[in-house]
């Protein structure tokens, strides 16, 4: 009797697996199962804006923009300091945070942070010192874990920059450790940019891990990084999730329609999103790309699957697709090419009965496209997505 409910589970998650996934093998994925990310992770970092320029009125600031611009209540929970906060070591090796920049410490900005409804998270490297030189947590990671708990912390991103000889996942479980044993719900993402094979082992250490280098604010740069990140798809789900890096949109390199494929193909392969922009001066066009409600839905779908590409038969002209809780499947229509293209998708081609009737509805105009069946094809602009969900309609 034991054995019959895990086996029967097991064999359920299989079929299932066969049915939603593309691989033809699917391995078995352990990830952490405390209770944190059971969604891609949201929220706010300070790094592709601002680099080193980080400040306690910064973050105050950001966590006020935050709440009052919508960002917050569409989903933008974490408010993460990146690289740059911290100076030195006291004599007791404790982190010690740069008095000029943070006058009061790190903990009031926490608590700043918490009174908004955020959550706070913080940056480290797992090496001797930060990508940008500052101290790392290499031989402090206890120590260092109880400092950020003791802070209220709820988020740590750990780089992985001066770790020369290191060995990745042990270093990555003996902080994940240190943080478990602190008692504080605290998620780990994981930046070592794909360097040591995460997709291999990051499932059961971190919430998060990065599978690429670091993303620029130029177009192709965000589809590199999605190419390399998607094709770890099969390793993602409640509790772990690939990490193509942080958003750029409203960062100025790209154009609106361009930030509107970024946002759509991350919500597709459920990415985390930590928007990366200044909060406190977007404009309106980028806060409304930012709370897109039913975009994020798709990112944040309680079923979990990291969508893929399911189709391309001209070259650059894509379909991706996402299946979600509802039975019904999101789909980008991607256009990577210079000029405005029609693009379609059939049915068999996300998983979908080949003559079936399907609802059609546009993410991105909030509006319904009717029923087709078996293909929908529309009009998309050069380096622009049109995001639908496609569901199946009983009966015919
Ligand atoms: C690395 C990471 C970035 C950022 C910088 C900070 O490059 O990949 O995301 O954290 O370090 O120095």
């Amino acid at each position: 009797m034991r054995l019959r409910a895990p086996l029967a589970s097991f064999a359920a998650t299989l079929v299932l697996s066969f049915l939603l996934l593309p691989s033809a093998v699917v391995a078995q994925v352990h990830r952490l199962d405390d209770g944190l990310a059971r969604t891609p992770p949201m929220g706010w970092n300070t790094w592709n804006k601002f680099g080193c320029d980080v400040s306690e009125k910064l973050i105050q600031e950001t966590a006020d923009a935050l709440a009052l611009s919508g960002m917050r209540d569409a989903g933008y929970r974490y408010l993460v300091i990146d690289d740059c906060w911290q100076v030195s070591r006291d004599s007791a090796g404790a982190i010690v945070a740069d008095s000029q920049r943070f006058p009061n410490g790190i903990k009031a900005v926490a608590d700043y942070v918490h009174a908004k409804g955020l959550l706070f998270g913080i940056y480290t490297d797992a090496g001797t010192k930060t990508c940008q030189g500052r101290p790392g947590t290499l031989d402090h990671e206890v120590q260092d874990a109880r400092t950020y708990a003791a802070w209220g912390v709820d988020y740590v991103k750990e780089d992985w920059c001066n770790a020369r000889g290191l060995n990745a996942p042990a270093q990555y479980r003996k902080f994940h450790d240190a943080l478990v044993a602190t008692g504080r719900p605290i998620v780990l993402s994981i930046c070592e940019w794909g360097s040591n094979r995460p997709w291999d082992w990051a499932a059961g250490i971190g919430h998060l891990w990065r599978t690429t280098e670091d993303i620029e604010d130029r177009w192709p740069s965000m589809l590199t990084n999605l190419d390399a990140s998607a094709v770890h798809q099969a390793v993602a789900g409640p509790g772990g999730w690939n990490d193509p890096d942080m958003l750029e949109v409203g960062n100025g390199g790209m154009t609106d329609d361009e930030y509107r494929a970024h946002l759509s193909l991350w919500a597709i392969v459920a990415a985390p999103l930590i928007a990366g922009n200044d909060v406190r001066t977007m404009s309106a066009a980028t806060r409304d790309i930012l709370t897109n409600r039913e975009v994020i839905a798709v990112d944040q779908d309680s079923l979990g699957v990291e969508g893929w590409m399911a189709e391309q038969s001209i070259p650059g002209l894509q379909v991706w697709s996402k299946p979600l809780r509802s039975g019904a499947r999101a789909v980008a229509l991607l256009n990577r090419t210079d000029a405005s293209a029609k693009v379609g998708v059939e049915w068999q081609d996300i998983g979908l009965p080949r003559g079936g009737r399907a609802r059609v509805r546009d993410l991105w105009a909030h509006a319904e496209r009717g029923t087709h069946a078996g293909s929908y094809a529309v009009q998309v602009p050069p380096h622009g997505v049109v995001l639908v969900t496609i569901a199946p309609v009983r009966g015919r």
